[in-house]
């Protein structure tokens, strides 16, 4: 694929102070567009200064959703280089959410190839501090201007990097969870295992409830019988009940992580007692009550290995290893970061070098 880039006449400053990145807020001086009409197919690829997107205030993403996002970062290793975590794998699930949004195909080599380029070009970005990586969000959405509905003509795909740190303000403290009873996140034959915009619409009243109780994130149970836990919704859930860890398995209503995929590796590698499986919320509070709820952690790229401290479901508060990390959760996430940043060596393959 051919890139047209056009670089910026006006570069920003890089920020100044990479311990107060926070998350999503800044970025940087390029990003990377193509565009797609029926008929033509994917064409126009280029990298253009960062700014913002003219769009009708009819384009159909802005009315019925049609849009689908990836998430995943790149990493700056000690020796100065620059590498990406599993990127192949986050163009493979974009096509699988693009099929369920009857958006059109991507050519996986093509964007990885394009990834690598922007990521390249603004190498200086990737944040230099411990803990901070380049964010990159690539994104697809429709673009014609008609208020009917059926999937679009024509579509917009978009790279942008944001330098960030921990997406919890709390970093590798323990977050505090609230088990949602009243709504539903996805349901069976819905949208849950697609990286698309309308998961994360749904989620932001229960989301609103659960921080006016002081709570950081919502624990999704299944929408059927509001029963069986399903994910966080910025991240996938693990319990390490009596030395066995468990993830719900994927029933279609839950995001197929990548972190969550290269966590169950990596503690199969470990020769743990790893299981997806079905998990409802009274197996955990049976857990706990017996003194075998070892650890709770969310599995995510931005949210990367985030303990549970607290978990609330209805009445019942319950506190998690004193409100500390765990050791598993602590091992999964040195040797998980290790690996990212190049501190350890990967075994698995996971790591793409940008050169
Ligand atoms: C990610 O972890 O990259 C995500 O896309 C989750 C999002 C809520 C930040």
């Amino acid at each position: 694929m051919e890139i047209r880039i056009e670089r910026t006449a006006t570069p920003k400053a890089k920020p100044a102070d990479e311990t107060k990145l926070g998350f999503g807020h800044i970025f940087t001086d390029h990003m990377f567009i193509m565009n797609y009409d029926t008929g033509l197919g994917w064409h126009d690829a280029r990298i253009v200064p960062f700014g913002d997107i003219t769009l009708s205030p009819a384009a159909m993403c802005l009315h019925y959703g049609q849009e689908i996002f990836e998430g995943l970062k790149a990493y700056r290793t000690a020796d100065g280089s620059v590498q990406l975590f599993r990127p192949e794998e986050n163009f493979k699930r974009m096509n699988v959410s693009c099929d369920r949004m009857v958006i059109p195909p991507i050519n996986e080599a093509d964007v990885l190839e394009a990834l690598k380029t922007l990521v390249k070009l603004e190498e200086d970005w990737v944040p230099h501090t411990e803990g901070a990586s380049l964010y990159i969000r690539p994104y697809i959405f429709a673009t014609d201007p008609y208020v009917g509905v059926r999937p679009a003509d024509h579509y917009m795909f978009v790279i942008i990097l944001s330098p960030s740190g921990a997406y919890y303000s709390t970093g590798l403290n323990p977050v505090k969870i609230y088990v949602e009873k009243k709504y539903v996140r996805a349901v069976r034959g819905g949208t849950g295992f697609a990286k698309t915009a309308a998961n994360y619409a749904i989620s932001l009243k229960g989301q609103q409830e659960a921080h006016d109780q002081d709570y950081e994130q919502v624990l999704w149970l299944d929408g059927v019988e509001q029963k069986y836990v399903e994910e966080v919704g910025s991240m996938n859930i693990f319990f390490v009940i009596d030395g066995e860890v468990i993830t719900p398995e994927l029933t279609g209503s839950v995001l197929p992580g990548i972190t969550r995929k290269s966590v169950l590796q990596l503690c199969e590698s470990w020769g743990m007692k790893v299981s997806e499986r079905r998990i409802s919320i009274d197996e955990v509070a049976k857990a706990y009550d017996e003194g075998k709820l070892d650890e709770v952690f969310g599995t995510g790229t931005a949210a990367v290995i985030s303990p549970v401290g607290h978990l609330k479901w209805g009445d019942k508060v319950m506190e998690i290893g004193g409100n500390k990390i765990g050791p598993i959760s602590q091992r999964i996430y040195d040797t998980m970061t290790g690996i990212q940043w190049g501190t350890i060596e990967d075994p698995f393959g996971w790591i793409v070098k940008i050169d």
